[in-house]
């Protein structure tokens, strides 16, 4: 069954794959988005104080794939981004649904300093499209 903005949100998620993947050639960029990341909040750096970052951006990498892909009710990106959202609730990492503010308007601007597309206009699909995941995970904290 197709829902109700599924439609609507297929170009958008083409347009943010696009974006993604212009932005994740550049070496830069996943560093970049954890240097924003942790410096926007302390208790954000706080919980990352034993993680190991080169692993963890690795792991981020497919992740953002599969929150990209959530909207269109994709069964693999169904899975990944349950599994997240068991994860960091409250009996789990205790991911405060404050910081995933955080989390978004640091990659997005990890994004517009490295995908020299970047505008507005993608601004907004990226935001359209990350926060159907992010609800979802919130809504499981
Ligand atoms: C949609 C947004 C997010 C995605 C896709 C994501 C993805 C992931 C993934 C794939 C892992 C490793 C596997 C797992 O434990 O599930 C992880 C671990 C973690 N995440 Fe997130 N995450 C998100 C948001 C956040 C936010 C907002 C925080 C806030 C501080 C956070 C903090 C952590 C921490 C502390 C770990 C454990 C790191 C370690 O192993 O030391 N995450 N995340």
């Amino acid at each position: 069954m197709i829902k109700d903005g599924t439609i609507g949100m297929q170009e958008d998620i083409s347009k943010v794959r696009l974006s993604y993947g212009r932005a994740i050639a550049k070496q830069e960029f996943l560093p970049r988005f954890y240097e924003i990341f942790l410096a926007s909040d302390p208790s954000i750096a706080r919980k990352f104080e034993n993680t190991d970052l080169k692993k963890q951006q690795e792991l981020l990498a497919m992740s953002v794939n599969m929150v990209i892909l959530f909207p269109q009710e994709n069964k693999i990106a169904k899975n990944a981004v349950g599994r997240i959202r068991e994860s960091h609730q409250r009996s789990g990492l205790n991911i405060e649904p404050r910081f995933y503010g955080f989390w978004i308007s640091s990659l997005i601007q990890a994004v517009a300093e490295h995908d020299l597309e970047f505008d507005a206009a993608l601004e907004a699909s990226w935001r359209k499209i990350l926060q159907v995941a992010i609800d979802y995970i919130i809504e499981g904290y």
